[in-house]
């Protein structure tokens, strides 16, 4: 059994709901064999860590069989781990280490592709047309005299067309398949029970070996309108765009809900029941049929991490993801950085609404990046979202205030954005850079060797051991956050404070009370204890871009 962070034993099925959730991307997070990959040893050889963060939970990026076409989310086999990761065995000395301690683990499903080295995939291309092996995924035939054209014009999420040709083992051309996202993931076909029962022999697979919850990748594409007419694209909204009423032919479609309420019986066969938080691209209107009891539980809302540094901004944001997690009777979750986006520390050092993809196509070099003025703001942005009620998603090394690489040199970058989008977007390499864990050596502590991405002479400014017990340090900001947040936890009520126009002010049931300063001019500090502050108080003033916690 789990002990609980408190040091109790009993289960509280509802631990989720106000959880801190922190993100491993195990192959830049710690290398234990000297290939330059991060692994699960790795991981597990930094529990403590993990444990000395205070977190509730680690989800773990994907750590399977994979070609890293897509950084893992492209899955050879879905229930094993990629040899370059480590084993199973692994797998479970990772689990029993976190559970020791009080961590719980989710792993991430993806279930709407799998790789294209997937056993099943490569048993549909040995196969004919309309054979049971291709109605796993989805097969069609080509336009043109001799189906030389894509079936339809359906954009993919990372570059032109959403179809790729087959190639017979003659050379001869052959039928199309479906892919969202890179030609190396071909879509699954959930239309097939196949497709379903084998997503439940996983599910049980890692809930057996006592994963506690599931990140449900993609969630709101699985299901998929194929009847023609195909609908031209321009009478579609883009592929990536929200739809908003459930009409477009791939995304958020209603049948995608009778998936999930079929997962949430299987979560519900386990003691306390498994969790999921689904990754689901759908307006707030439509979130809260993934997150409610009957469904996933949680949704990621991802409007704080799209928010500006603009008090108002951040205000409605936080009112309207409430709302939205209230309607569903579910939690609200909060994220400031992920693998998908620039980091904080950078995105806050920027001018609001800098167009985030020309800043990093230019090296970061326009505009220049104030650094320090990232790394306040971020500290501060990671205080207000740690005090809201919810549960709060950490990327690893936003702890360190780590910054976004932004001129990792082209020959080096591996997302299939740049790479596909033939380089009119840098990608999400520069987030996934490996992490520093000591100022000096061949690849800052992360290995012996050096790292699968280079990591700039600067990282070692940010490195664990540097910041380790460093007062002031961003590290110990949130280790600090992070156990009084735990301390003083309670039901998940807010009452919203009116301060000056720059400041962003609530407070939780038992008197705990997250004041942020978003302007530049220092504002008066309410009376009160003073638990933590992101940046040094004068006096009774909160200085600007800084939040103070204070108890009433
Ligand atoms: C993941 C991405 C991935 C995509 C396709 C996303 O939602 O977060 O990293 O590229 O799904 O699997």
């Amino acid at each position: 059994m789990i002990p609980e962070p408190s040091g109790t034993t009993s289960i509280d099925p509802h631990w989720w709901r106000q959880a801190v959730v922190y993100q491993v991307y195990p192959r830049s997070f710690a290398d234990s064999n000297a290939d330059g990959l991060g692994d699960l040893p790795g991981i597990t050889g930094r529990v403590q860590y993990l444990r000395s963060l205070s977190v509730d939970a680690v989800w773990l990026s994907p750590f399977y069989p994979s070609a890293l076409a897509d950084g893992g989310y492209d899955v050879d086999n879905y229930r094993d781990v990629d040899p370059r990761l480590g084993t199973l065995a692994d797998f479970d000395a990772l689990v029993a280490a976190l559970h020791d301690v009080g961590i719980r683990i989710f792993v991430d499903i993806v279930p709407n592709h799998s790789s294209d080295r997937h056993e099943w995939f490569r048993a549909a291309l040995d196969a004919a047309p309309g054979s049971a092996e291709r109605e796993r995924y989805i097969f069609r035939d080509g336009r043109g005299d001799h189906g030389e054209l894509p079936p339809n014009d359906w954009p993919g999420h990372f570059g032109p067309s959403s179809w790729t040709r087959t190639t017979g083992p003659d050379g001869t051309p052959g039928q199309w398949y479906l892919h969202l996202f890179a030609p190396e993931q071909p879509d699954l076909n959930w239309d097939n029970p196949e497709v379903h029962a084998d997503f439940i022999t996983t599910l049980r697979f890692w809930a057996d070996r006592g994963v506690d919850g599931f990140r449900v990748d993609a969630a709101h594409l699985l299901k998929k309108d194929l009847s023609e007419p195909y609908r031209p694209v321009e009478t579609i909204s883009e592929v990536s765009r929200y739809p908003t009423d459930g009409s477009h032919p791939l995304l958020d479609r209603d049948e995608v809900h009778d998936i999930y309420r079929t997962w949430r019986s299987v979560f519900d066969e386990y003691s306390p029941p498994r969790v999921a938080v689904a990754e689901a691209g759908a307006p707030p209107s439509r979130r809260g049929r993934y997150a409610s009891a009957e469904e996933l539980g949680q949704a990621f809302n991802f409007e704080l991490l799209e928010a500006q540094w603009d008090a108002r901004d951040f205000r409605e944001t936080i009112e309207t993801c409430l709302a939205t997690a209230r309607a569903s009777d579910s939690s609200s979750t909060w994220t400031l950085s992920n693998h998908d986006v620039v980091r904080v520390a950078s995105r806050f050092g920027l001018p609001n609404g800098t167009d985030l993809n020309q800043w990093l196509l230019s090296a970061g070099t326009e505009p220049v990046a104030d650094a320090a003025r990232g790394l306040r703001r971020a500290r501060a942005a990671m205080m207000l979202m740690l005090a809201l009620p919810g549960s709060a998603y950490l990327f690893q090394g936003e702890e360190l205030g780590l910054p976004e690489v932004p001129d990792l040199p082209p020959e080096v970058l591996r997302d299939p954005i740049w790479l596909r989008d033939a380089g009119a977007r840098k990608g999400r390499d520069g987030c996934r850079v490996p992490l520093p864990w000591a100022a000096d050596g061949p690849s800052f502590g992360f290995g012996a060797n050096g790292a699968h991405l280079p990591m700039p002479a600067w990282f070692g400014d940010y490195a664990v051991d540097k910041q380790d017990g460093a007062g002031g340090s961003t590290l110990e900001l949130y280790r600090a956050a992070l156990r009084t947040r735990r301390a003083l936890q309670s039901t998940e009520s807010l009452e919203w404070h009116e301060g000056p126009d720059d400041v962003v002010w609530f407070s939780r049931d038992n008197g705990w009370h997250s004041f942020t300063n978003f302007g530049l001019e220092p504002a008066a500090l309410p009376a009160g204890e003073v638990l933590l502050s992101s940046a040094a108080l004068h006096g009774q003033q909160v200085p600007g871009e800084t939040t103070v916690w204070f108890r009433v």
